[in-house]
């Protein structure tokens, strides 16, 4: 429902800090929001939870191409605002209902001297924080024009403590920091960073978003962007002195950043506060900020798990490429195998298998197309064709086989950074996948950009994974995307958008240092903020999985590789480790076979970015719940109330817990499972080991459980 307010619910006052302005406010809940315009002629913003200052004065506007400035000598023509509550359903996702209850004031300025070009910046003020974008309405003297910066600021009141990666152009695929605004410097970080194939991070200052902040008086600010559609991302530069973040956008080949048409709307700039970090997790604003779907039937939308030919390569027990020659064929034009191709048919058979038996839905298979010889770095135009298996991975006999064990085959596209041959083999890649079968695609981005000059996150790459995302749509084929810009929440737009990289995976703990233990206490807050990643969860050989590098290891506990299924949401999620791996500890796979993909509810239960975070989520449609605790390298006490179970209902639930005596560096594989009977009174409290975590699964007790399962005795919260 949009209800038209007239200007007097918007509340006019005359306090504001910054002097001669035309000043509007406006207070959701514990947020307070005000605009003005001054003298000079500059519009600005405030923002203010529970009386403390989120956003200090700071301006907005944009700079154009030929001098063409709308930041400066504007003057405010006219003002309205409309408030809007109401509630809609995503395809899938943490809930299954959200709820999108905001203000929003629309300011139309226009330039106080000829030729008077018009901009407008559009509020929407939430009561978890404000967004705004600018709109270039259809004009006479703008039409066709080139942003070359904005001249939007978040001016923050004191040297917040920051999780933060480098502002690159070409990746999100770095370890987090945490340090102070004062503190930020990326260059050694990018220097080092080999490990990620494109780094292009000029500004020693910029970092990227979602960026997440805790301010000294105890408000968590979380800055990032809503609805990236035809523009390239934004990126924060940081002032060390004045705590200054400034957006700064991914540029072209020339340096520009946008070509636009009036009438235009930039994404939206997005500032989300709370005075708890679980409020930071909860927060919708993101996607309610994005259009709702454009696909009318979604029925061929199916969240799933999914295995994959795919950790043998990363830890070098198998090739994706079928040759070790880049030339890969001999005199008479064969293909010279090297033996250790990983897509070959047996191999990809006994996935399939485990996969059915243990009712995991997906499995994808990587490197079953030529090309990997010589796949990137060599900035190649044409280098997939995207249709071409190697001859030991024959597509009919495996389409078929996974087709009579109920497994739904994930293509593999990667297109090493060559998006424009990708633009080419589309639709014929399209057409085999569904020849074939394929319900899913993994496409990939690896290596430096073609057209060359563009960058990942610049303007035309943004509107290629959209375009990827449609033509997947148009073929009802869900997509995975690897190394795109990070998500805005377009998920809800085109929900066949089930996940993308953008961030960096446990993957890295394959072929680099891998990630810190406390990587995946800071992800949910910075990177999954936009929407769900492919982080590969899973994995269960922890140690000793690189016979070349023998002292790599995952920095985690194998029960945090659980609970990662719960805190990191995805409709897409990985089962990374081989069947083998698995086959070692059943009983704990048996948490990974039992967790779902889609959820009725979510509960943040206590989180701190950096340290700790607990989740609990109801499986959709049924009465189940599924906890998942994780913690950094400091072990601590987990407390769960049980508060959210149905009162009156007994459940039975199933504890996957480190054992006494793990630890992610020397015991990573020891861990305890237990059943108690427990109810909404109890709480559970546990204990997580350094680098560890806890699962729990807890589904109503059968008449037979509640006799042979002892009650939960301790921790009683009545
Ligand atoms: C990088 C992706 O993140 C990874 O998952 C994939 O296996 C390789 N590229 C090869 O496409
Ligand atoms: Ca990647």
């Amino acid at each position: 429902m949009l209800l038209k307010t007239s200007l007097l619910s918007v509340f006019f006052c005359c306090a504001l800090n910054f002097a001669g302005l035309a000043q509007v406010q406006t207070t959701m809940g514990q947020v307070t929001f005000k605009f003005g315009v001054t003298q000079g002629g500059l519009p600005q913003y405030e923002v203010f939870f529970a009386n403390k200052p989120v956003i200090v004065p700071s301006r907005l506007g944009v700079t154009l191409q030929d001098g063409i400035r709308l930041d400066s000598n504007l003057i405010l023509t006219s003002v309205d605002s409309a408030d809007v509550d109401e509630s809609w359903k995503p395809v899938w996702g943490e809930v299954n209902q959200i709820r999108n209850h905001y203000r929003q004031i629309r300011f139309q300025m226009q330039e106080k001297n000829a030729p008077n070009r018009l901009l407008t910046i559009v509020f929407r003020v939430f009561q978890d924080g404000v967004a705004f974008r600018y709109e270039f309405p259809k004009q006479p003297n703008l039409r066709y024009f080139v942003v070359t910066n904005e001249s939007t600021h978040f001016n923050l009141s004191g040297d917040h403590k920051t999780f933060w990666i480098p502002g690159d152009y070409d990746t999100n695929e770095y370890p987090y920091t945490i340090s102070r605004i004062s503190e930020i410097d990326n260059t050694h970080l990018v220097q080092t960073s080999t490990a990620i194939a494109v780094r292009v991070a000029p500004d020693p200052f910029a970092v990227q978003t979602p960026l997440m902040m805790k301010s000294n008086d105890g408000l968590y600010i979380n800055i990032h962007e809503a609805a990236l559609i035809n523009y390239p991302a934004m990126q924060l530069h940081v002032d060390h002195q004045s705590f200054q973040l400034s957006a700064n956008l991914v540029p072209d080949a020339y340096g520009n950043k946008a070509y636009l048409h009036a009438p235009f709307h930039t994404p939206w700039r997005t500032i989300i506060v709370s005075d708890r970090a679980t409020g930071i997790l909860a927060s919708r604003m993101i996607l309610n900020l994005n259009a709702p779907s454009a696909i009318e039937n979604t029925s061929w939308i199916h969240p799933m798990k999914f295995m994959g030919v795919w950790w043998e390569m990363q830890t070098g027990k198998s090739t994706w490429n079928y040759s070790d020659f880049p030339d890969s064929t001999d005199g008479n034009g064969q293909l010279i195998p090297n033996n250790r191709h990983g897509a070959n048919t047996a191999n990809v058979k006994k996935y399939i298998d485990f996969a059915a038996k243990n009712g995991i839905r997906g499995l994808l298979v990587e490197g079953w197309n030529t090309g990997w010889e010589d796949w990137f770095g060599n900035w190649k135009e044409n280098v997939f064709d995207f249709v071409t298996p190697y001859p030991d991975f024959d597509v009919k006999a495996i389409s078929s086989y996974a087709a009579s064990k109920n497994v739904s085959m994930i293509m593999h596209n990667e297109t090493s950074g060559s998006a424009t041959n990708y633009e080419r083999q589309m639709d014929t890649a399209f057409r085999f996948m569904k020849a074939f079968g394929y319900t899913a695609v993994k496409t990939g981005y690896v290596g430096k950009i073609i057209p060359r000059g563009e960058h990942h996150d610049g303007q035309w790459m943004v509107n290629h994974y959209i375009r990827s995302i449609e033509k997947a749509a148009r073929y009802e084929v869900m997509i995975d995307i690897h190394e795109p810009e990070r998500p805005t929440g377009l998920q809800r737009t085109w929900p066949n958008f089930m996940a993308c990289e953008a961030g960096r995976g446990n993957e890295y703990n394959a072929f680099s240092d891998g990630n810190p233990p406390g990587h995946e206490t800071i992800m949910p807050f910075t990177r999954l903020m936009g929407g769900p990643m492919d982080y590969t969860p899973g994995i269960f050989k922890l140690k000793g999985y690189n016979s070349a590098v023998p002292n790599r290891q995952v920095h985690t506990t194998l029960t945090k590789q659980l609970a990662l299924y719960v805190t990191m949401y995805s409709p897409l999620q990985m089962a990374a480790d081989l069947p083998e791996n698995y086959q070692a500890h059943m009983d704990a796979f048996q948490f990974i076979k039992d967790v779902p993909v889609d959820w009725d509810d979510s509960k943040y239960i206590e989180a701190e970015p950096g340290e700790y975070i607990t989740t609990a989520r109801k499986e959709k449609g049924q009465p189940g719940w599924f906890v998942g605790a994780i913690t950094n390298e400091n072990s601590r006490i987990a407390k769960i109330p049980l508060a959210f179970l149905d009162p009156g209902t007994s459940y039975i639930a199933t504890l996957y817990e480190d054992a006494p005596d793990a630890d992610w560096k020397d015991n990573p594989e020891s861990y305890v499972i237990k059943q108690f009977i427990v109810t909404n009174k109890k709480s559970l409290v546990i204990r997580l080991a350094k680098g560890g975590g806890a699962a729990i699964s807890i589904t109503p007790a059968t008449a037979l459980q509640l006799k042979t399962t002892p009650l939960l005795k301790s921790a009683v919260n009545d």
